[in-house]
């Protein structure tokens, strides 16, 4: 569950978990010669070397007590990262529940920012809905004579990114958008930053018409959520931040197959994406100011449903043809964009959204397609994704690309068939960004996994929270 430093160990543990690098086998103090010398026949017995994912259980009395210690390689020092770090402790730990004490004779091999974030999800589980839970809990202290550690981020941001997780697992039953404009202002109040939600009329001032239009069908009625987050008073600058806000997508007169319906609770994503980011930095008070915008409402079928064919209006002022009434986000993008550039006034925006299919079939579910008119933005943010093991590709966004979102009858067209299906969709959002640094970020493939991952069971993975996070704070 979760990683705690301690001062004193005052608790018998399960077992203790002791890192090793490959070649440099170091032992507890407190060991005997005579078990030193049996737990190096183990090793020896069971070709144990320190490699990274070797394991080894040993047992042994020490004194009167009943020793267990779970040896985990890391391989050579020499090659040590945070990713192979990461790899060691999920891997090594996965199976372990109980009350465990972490250590390492060599200090060097302990890191506790891994160690935080997998500790804080190694043991998630969506299960709030399942009358017999399957607990794996594993609670993990690491002792020090004198706690001079301030904050784990990588727990912090664990911590976090579960709530996201949540947020999207979360059916769409139950996070409408008035329920996730209320979950914001509960987040905001708790982490720190401001909160304002707008209702469907204040929209209708704004004529945040292609945005009211995907909306227009669902009892749900659409909600913009506002958060603002103010570190740096000193400073005018200000970096803006759009999720797609989906609470659920239908697909719309232009209906989905079951199949594809079923997994669209998830077309929030973003937007839980974007409120994570916002709670880490209020957590971790960063100095920048930053507003995030999700315009927040669900993409349902009904007698006053918006229709392939129609030709609808948008904040921005441009007009748009509805070629097809699943390519929804886009145009509750296209206002959250307009909107956060003209009454925000951010500098810089970057939105995250479950877009497209064609990502995945581009880039599969663990790359995050990144659409920039800013080369060093995006180098900053695959920077900022490989430090935390998230991983990001840049994809084109040529001139050529334009000619397809061309309509004969509005000034654009909302769906233009297979063909670039993420790039056509990253154009449109284009012509919203006025003349803004901007990043699109299609977390299709990204934000849900059918299977379990490298570090996350199926479901919400959570990804680029921490990337965003750590993008931002620069
Ligand atoms: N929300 C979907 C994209 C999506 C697909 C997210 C699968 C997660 C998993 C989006 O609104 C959508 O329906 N996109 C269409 C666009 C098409 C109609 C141009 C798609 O990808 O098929
Ligand atoms: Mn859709
Ligand atoms: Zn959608």
């Amino acid at each position: 569950m979760s990683l705690e430093i301690i001062e004193k160990i005052e608790k018998i543990y399960s077992k203790t978990v002791t890192l090793v690098s490959e070649g440099d086998l170091k032992f507890c103090e407190y060991i005997s010669d005579k078990n030193k010398i049996f737990i190096k026949k183990m090793m020896e017995k069971n070709s144990f070397t320190g490699k990274k994912g070797d394991k080894l259980e040993v047992s042994f009395l020490e004194g009167d007590s009943l020793i267990a210690i779970l040896f985990l390689g890391t391989g050579k020092k020499e090659n040590l990262n945070r990713d192979i770090m990461r790899d060691v402790i999920y891997n090594g730990l996965k199976d372990v529940t109980g009350d465990i004490l972490i250590g390492s004779e060599d200090k060097e091999l302990i890191d506790l920012e891994i160690i935080g974030e997998v500790a804080e999800h190694i043991d998630y589980k969506f299960d709030k809905y399942m009358s017999e839970k399957k607990d794996k809990k594993l609670n993990i202290s690491y002792f020090m004579e004198k706690n001079d550690v301030d904050v784990i981020e990588g727990k912090e941001l664990g911590k976090i990114i579960n709530i996201v997780r949540d947020l999207i697992n979360e059916p769409a039953c139950v996070i409408t958008p008035a329920k996730l404009a209320e979950e914001a202002e509960k987040l905001g109040k708790e982490f720190g930053f401001e909160v304002e939600i707008l209702d469907e009329k204040e929209a209708e001032k704004l004529e945040m018409k292609a945005f009211l239009a995907v909306g227009r069908a669902s009892v749900n009625r659409p909600k913009v959520i506002v958060m603002r987050y103010q570190g740096d008073t000193a400073s005018k600058e200000r970096i803006g931040l759009v999720g797609k806000g989906l609470t659920y997508d239908t697909g719309g007169l232009s209906l989905k197959p079951t199949s594809s319906m079923l997994d669209m609770k998830t077309d929030m994503g973003g937007a839980a994406t974007v409120i994570g980011t916002m709670c880490a930095l209020a957590k971790m008070k960063i100095k920048k100011n930053v507003t995030a915008v999700v315009a927040a409402c669900e993409n349902a079928i009904g007698s006053n449903a918006y229709r392939p064919g129609d030709i609808i209006g948008s904040m921005n002022g441009k007009t748009i043809e509805v070629t097809n009434t699943d390519a929804e986000g886009r145009l509750t993008l296209a206002d959250a964009l307009t909107y956060i550039i003209r009454k925000e006034n951010v500098d810089e925006v970057i939105d995250a959204a479950t877009l497209t299919g064609a990502i995945m079939v581009a880039l599969g579910d663990n790359v995050t397609g990144v659409f920039s008119n800013s080369d060093v933005n995006y180098k900053k943010l695959e920077t900022a994704g490989k430090y935390w093991g998230e991983k990001y590709w840049q994809m084109p966004i040529f001139e050529e690309y334009k000619d397809i979102i061309k309509s004969d009858v509005a000034d654009l067209k909302n769906s233009a068939g297979r063909l670039a299906g993420s790039i056509t969709a990253a154009k449109f959002l284009e012509e919203f960004v006025e003349d803004k640094p901007w990043m699109h970020l299609d977390i299709a493939g990204t934000a849900f996994s059918e299977k379990n991952g490298k570090y996350f069971k199926k479901g919400a993975t959570g990804q680029v929270v921490r990337t965003l996070y750590s993008y931002i704070k620069g």
